[in-house]
């Protein structure tokens, strides 16, 4: 018998941190290896912020605050859902935890018992089935297609709601697949949802501020209000604010919910960093002038990787409307042979060899439940990413 739990065997590592972590330590070890594996944008945390939080470590506010957020991060989320997405959330109806992660294990946590379902579009963030695994509940997938742009249909979400059904996780624009519903199919999905009275709706709203070509972000509260009174909206400050390091994410949702959140939270990591808290309040409350500055760079390194991988051969790269990722497929690259003699046998067997020859470290997309996939995170800069793709064409070209 093991001594360790047997919670613990239901998952996995997360498979994105791994393929970061082992980039890391080829290049450590010498290599050249451009690493297009981690979901955190390269650019650096505006310094307004930085000082917000130097101002605090000199106020001395370096103490435990209140476990699920200061009230003054609070009133900057409540005016953030005011202003961004006109809803109105109270205090007692906001949670901030380290990082959107945390929220996000709190309310699985905190709802999720045995035999419970919860119904994830693949692909999905990594994070979700595995989580809701921990919680001893089980994740039901439901698989898209390139064809679709990675979108779920309405007869899709409601084939898998079954009364066992407790949560529908929707997370637009998508890490991995940068795709993100429109507020018409927003909309259908969300009329589903509506009929069934006992499921919620967990709706990850992380890359919001990362859309491009004039698309319009909506949230399914804000489009069905009727869903609010069993819907948790998840956001933090890691992406916009170029923020990862800080660990600040935050929840809004029924007072029941986040009430059982934060009795979760004061045992385990009880407040998040005082000192990120006031940093989160300035990038809230602070300019945002910046947000579509950065999204506008971004879309350019989106143009550039999705026109060069589509001259790989055996790739196809849609172009996905959000988010700094695209999920291309590798289709046309299975069952054929690399340069160096390595027979792919799928998107792992891929994205292995293409590290191994080619230095470039991306993640396969069965760790995201699709395949054959791969990701590639762009938020990195444009002469990694021309040379990257240069790179995965000629590791493509090398195929036989
Ligand atoms: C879809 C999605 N949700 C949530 C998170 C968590 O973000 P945080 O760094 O705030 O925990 C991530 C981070 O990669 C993400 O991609």
């Amino acid at each position: 018998m093991s001594f360790l739990a047997e919670s613990l065997q239901r998952i996995k590592p997360s498979a994105t941190i791994a393929v970061s972590d082992k980039a890391r330590a080829l290049k450590a070890a010498g290599r050249d290896v451009i690493g297009l594996g981690a979901g955190e944008p390269d650019f650096d945390t505006p310094d307004n912020i930085k000082e917000a939080a130097i101002r605090a470590i000199k106020a001395g506010k370096t103490k435990y605050t209140a476990v699920d957020g200061i009230p003054e991060l609070k009133a900057a989320v409540a005016a953030k859902f005011k202003r961004e997405n006109h809803l109105d959330y109270k205090t007692d109806e906001i949670s901030v935890g380290t990082g959107g992660k945390q929220v996000l294990f709190n309310a699985l946590m905190a709802t999720l018992n045995p035999g419970d379902e919860v119904v994830i579009p693949a692909p999905y963030w990594v994070s979700y089935p595995e989580i809701v695994a921990l919680a001893g509940a089980t994740p039901v997938t439901i698989t898209t297609t390139l064809a679709s742009g990675f979108k779920i249909s309405p007869q899709a979400l409601e084939r898998a709601i079954t009364p066992k059904t407790k949560w529908v996780i929707i997370n637009s624009p998508s890490n991995p697949s940068g795709a993100a519903f429109s507020r018409a199919e927003l909309k259908a999905l969300t009329e589903v949802i509506a009929r069934h009275e006992h499921v919620w709706v967990l709706t990850d709203d992380m890359y919001e501020h990362l859309t491009y070509d004039g698309f319009v972000f909506t949230t399914p509260v804000e489009i069905e209000p009727a869903l609010k009174a069993r819907t948790l909206t998840l956001n933090g400050v890691s992406k916009a604010y170029a923020m990862t390091g800080w660990r600040i994410g935050y929840g809004a949702g029924p007072a029941i919910l986040i009430k059982a959140m934060a009795k979760l939270q004061s045992q385990s990591t009880t407040n998040p960093s005082s000192i990120s808290q006031w940093a989160a309040v300035e990038a809230l409350n602070g300019p945002q002038d910046f947000i579509p500055k950065n999204a506008e760079v971004f879309r350019q390194r989106r143009d550039l990787v999705v026109s060069m991988l589509n001259q790989a051969d055996g790739i196809s790269c849609p172009r996905p409307e959000g988010a700094f990722y695209v999920f291309p497929s590798c289709a046309g690259t299975i069952g054929r042979t690399t340069a160096k003699g390595t027979k792919l046998a799928n998107d792992e067997d891929f994205v292995t060899a293409l590290l191994e020859e080619e230095g470039v470290a991306v993640v396969h997309g069965s760790a995201f439940g699709l395949s054959p996939f791969f990701r590639i995170s762009y938020a990195t800069s444009t002469e990694a990413l021309e040379e990257a793709c240069a790179r995965i064409q000629r590791f493509c070209a090398g195929l036989r």
